[in-house]
């Protein structure tokens, strides 16, 4: 390098730009190389470690099929998208962290994430305390408290991809009484989960309006695994069915130990039933009679399902669960949204994200309230030989 392209490179490169943005916070970025001037950074906080990494993993494959796809037409006004993947170990106060190394280390222009309602809440918490917001999308977090502060007021930053946790306690209550035509449910609730809580709350109330009733509810914690004594206390009371809106592990035990008392009618669930390790821990032939809400199937006769079933399984020689539609959406809307703004600017994507309005996604069309809650549709799931299997598309 000669003198003066090293000169060059100094005011270039190397001297800091202060943007003022016309909010009238003031923040520091730094001019960087060539190649990088020219990404989109954006960040992804999620599960990779510890207790329900299946889901970050999962949503993290979406999420890198869409930004592969997006480049490949371009990518937003020319520049390459790049995904600045970060591990949030499954735990709140590192979700938070994790936050804070993506906007204030890594200055990511949006972040995708957290997969669990619980993590997000923390990391979206955190940011609202900094005077570095950003937008945030959740791709699977259905707790209402995670686009809504406990004070009622809607944060200005952050949206999600997926519904939420009572829009889907209402529909395996209607499912119950419409399509199953039975009454009396008893019900499993984890106790150590907001998302397991918020569920049942919303299922017995509409189950109480639909003419149905709770025969027996009994409570559990995450990492037990004796569901025997809780199981017996409800199934003695003879319901007709048991409703288990948990995760994955804890609900794969119960349903096979539910199985192996000699329960054989129908046991429900929600979204958290959606990981391939539940054949595995309830067990294939346990599974059968067994339904639940999700976002999406995989066999659902639509289009757009079919090309991203189709390319995803070229990339990862697996069958995408709701977590990588979601996954997918989630950078699909952000995507989307960056492409609307004549600018990108953290005002004018937060604007154009609130203006989502289209039918492109995977797992439906996606508008939001003002809530910043798509409205969408949902699907029921039963398990046949250990397959998810598409049963019917509810529309909001
Ligand atoms: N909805 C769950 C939560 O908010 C996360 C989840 C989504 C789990 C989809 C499984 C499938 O914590």
């Amino acid at each position: 390098m000669n003198k003066e392209a090293f000169l060059r490179w100094i005011i270039t490169v190397l001297i800091p730009i202060v943007v003022l943005y016309s909010n009238g916070n003031l923040q520091i970025t730094w001019a960087m190389p060539k190649e990088e001037v020219e990404t989109v950074r954006i960040g992804a906080n999620l599960e990779l470690t510890g207790s329900v990494a299946p889901f970050g993993h999962s949503a993290l494959k979406g999420m890198q099929l869409a930004v592969r796809e997006a480049n490949a037409e371009g990518g937003i006004f020319g520049k390459q998208i790049q995904l600045v993947e970060r591990d949030n170990q499954s735990q709140s106060l590192y979700a938070q962290e994790t936050m804070r190394q993506l906007i204030v280390d890594e200055k990511v222009m949006a972040v995708l994430g957290c997969a669990a309602s619980s993590n997000t809440i923390a990391a979206v918490n955190w940011m609202e305390g900094t005077s570095n917001q950003v937008p945030v999308i959740t791709p699977t977090g259905t707790n209402p408290r995670v686009t809504v502060r406990t004070d009622g007021r809607v944060r200005d930053f952050v949206f999600r991809a997926c519904f939420i946790d009572p829009y889907q306690g209402n529909i395996m209550a209607n499912f119950v009484i419409n399509s199953l035509g039975i009454k009396r449910v008893a019900i499993l609730t984890d106790n150590s989960s907001n998302y397991s809580k918020a569920l049942t709350g919303t299922f017995m109330e509409q189950l109480a309006k639909n003419g149905g009733s709770v025969v027996g509810i009994q409570y559990y914690l995450q990492k037990d695994m004796d569901f025997y004594g809780i199981l017996e206390q409800v199934i003695k009371e003879d319901p007709d069915a048991i409703y288990v809106p948990g995760y994955y592990e804890e609900v794969g035990r119960i349903v096979r130990q539910a199985r192996a008392m000699g329960y054989q009618k129908p046991m429900l669930g929600g979204d958290g039933w959606d990981s391939p390790q539940i054949v595995n821990i309830a067990g294939t032939d346990n599974l059968e009679n067994t339904f639940f809400v999700n976002h999406y199937s995989s066999s659902d006769p639509n289009l757009r399902v079919d090309k991203f079933v189709e390319e995803y399984r070229k990339s990862y020689r697996e069958e995408p669960n709701a977590l990588a539609a979601l996954g997918y959406d989630a950078a699909k809307l952000l995507i989307d949204a960056m492409r609307r703004s004549q600018e990108i600017t953290l005002e004018n994507v937060r604007v154009a994200l609130e203006k989502t309005n289209n039918e492109d996604f995977v797992t439906g069309r996606i508008y939001y309230n003002r809530y910043h809650d798509p409205i969408k549709s949902a699907v029921v799931i039963r398990f046949i030989n250990g397959q998810q299997v598409f049963k019917e598309r509810i529309n909001p």
